[in-house]
């Protein structure tokens, strides 16, 4: 079997190095001829941990290439689109621009009986749309909808082990070309969910839905542990501890962001709307907005310590990516709030290990430093705002030394306050007030 990837961004350089891996010949296919010639060259345009020698091996295996030319598809059986979905630019609704002309560029190379799988996040209603308008340019081919669960930092092990499959069919002949796509991965005891296509694309984004719901939560939790003088982190300790509740996705700080989680939950409000289901997603727009609340308290707190007027003060930025293990700084929780401050007259200065170019394109305006003890550098403040796993690793009387006032926030409660303390320094965590 042959399978081609069109879209080769994060999702699809994932899932095109994870199905040679498979043993499958695998093109992938992209209209960005720079981003093609340096996955052919076996590098990435993004850091993911593993990821870089997984593609550099199947490259030399010979089993996987990259091309911009669709024709180069003709013979594959299977077609996985893995293109981006973003926010519109004009409101919530996702923009299915670029699923929309994979499908029309795919068209005219799909040979008898090829499948098109669609892994993007779309809203529910879409694979139904594209599967009509698939049958008159290529009555042929048949379409079903296989979302993606898997986390930036543990790309290819949640597409190798994921824990489900989740495939919307509308005949057993595509659910048979899936199973015999996905056979290594259903061996290894994966839950396997056949759906149609409209449930198949809920999941995903209810699934994300949960996830920020669940973020949420916990981040209006540390809002009330703030007011009554309680502390978030055992707070959701003792909750986690109940398996009906959980302990993952409890981690109090300044919120989510990403490519994902955000758009997703915007998209999901639009759609609803569009089907006359809004109030059943009424509750998404208070996550929204607690999550973009967690942003504004960091900026109060610094407020409140420093001055309402910040053009005296220095603040140092550690991290900019929206989470740890990616270079990724799309909607980013912690540039935000770097950015806000900078409008208040801040001097700001911001590190992170892997997101500092992608940072930089976005936010040309912020400084930035390649070492941490050049960020902290005279700094009134620092920010922990990404919990890298090396700022876990700083000593505090070291930085101590470099900076003009030993004051540090951390806006994910990931570092060990009481090293910090012990060293002279003053700490707030968001949701803890001692
Ligand atoms: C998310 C989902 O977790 C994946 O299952 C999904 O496949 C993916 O979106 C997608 O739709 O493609 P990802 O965006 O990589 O994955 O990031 P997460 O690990 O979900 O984290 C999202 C944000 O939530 C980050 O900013 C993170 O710092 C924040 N977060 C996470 C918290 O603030 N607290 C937590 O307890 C957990």
């Amino acid at each position: 079997m042959k399978l081609s990837v069109i879209g080769c961004g994060y999702l699809g350089a994932t899932h095109a190095a994870c199905m040679s891996s498979l043993g499958f010949q695998v093109v992938g296919i992209d209209t960005d001829q720079g981003k093609v010639d340096l996955l052919s060259s076996g590098n990435l345009p993004f850091y993911e941990p593993g990821l870089d020698s997984l593609l550099a091996s199947e490259i030399k295996t010979g089993r996987l290439t990259f091309t911009t030319d669709f024709s180069a598809a003709a013979d594959a059986d299977v077609h996985f689109i893995c293109v981006g979905t973003p926010q519109s630019k004009e409101g919530l609704a996702a923009d299915l621009t670029f699923v929309k002309s994979a499908i029309a560029a795919i068209a005219p190379f799909l040979k008898d009986g090829a499948l098109v799988v669609g892994k993007s996040t779309v809203p529910v209603g879409t694979a139904q749309a594209l599967r009509e308008i698939l049958t008159i340019s290529a009555p042929h081919a048949d379409l079903a909808w296989n979302p993606e669960f898997l986390r930036e930092g543990f790309a290819i092990e949640d597409t190798l082990r994921p824990n489900r499959l989740v495939v919307g069919v509308v005949n057993d002949r595509a659910e048979n070309i899936l199973k015999e796509v996905y056979q290594p991965i259903i061996d290894l005891g994966t839950p396997w969910i056949r759906a149609d296509l409209p449930t198949a694309e809920l999941v995903k984004v209810a699934a994300n839905s949960y996830l920020a719901t669940k973020i949420s939560f916990i981040n209006a939790m540390a809002e009330v542990c703030e007011a009554a003088g309680g502390d978030v982190t055992v707070l959701a300790k003792a909750i986690g501890y109940d398996p009906r509740i959980g302990s993952r996705f409890l981690q109090a700080g300044i919120g989510f962001g990403g490519g994902c989680l955000p758009k997703d939950i915007r998209a999901f409000m639009a759609r609803a709307e569009e089907l006359g289901a809004d109030q059943a997603l009424e509750f998404l727009r208070e996550i929204d907005a607690i999550n973009l609340r967690a942003r504004q308290r960091v900026i109060d707190v610094v407020r409140a310590d420093l001055s309402e007027d910040l053009s005296q003060y220095k603040i140092a930025i550690l991290g900019a990516t929206f989470k740890p293990d990616s270079d990724d700084v799309r909607d980013s929780p912690a540039l935000d709030i770097a950015a806000q401050l900078q409008a208040a007259g801040a001097t700001i200065v911001v590190h992170d290990p892997k997101g500092i170019e992608p940072a930089r394109k976005r936010f040309p305006h912020l400084d930035y430093a390649e070492r941490v003890t050049d960020c902290v550098k005279g700094a009134d403040a620092i920010l922990h705002l990404t919990e890298w796993k090396e700022y876990r690793e700083l000593d505090p009387a070291v930085i101590g030394q470099l900076v003009r006032s030993k004051f540090l926030i951390d806006g994910r409660n990931a570092l060990d306050r009481e090293k910090w303390r012990a060293a002279g320094w003053r700490v707030h965590a968001l949701g803890r007030t001692d």
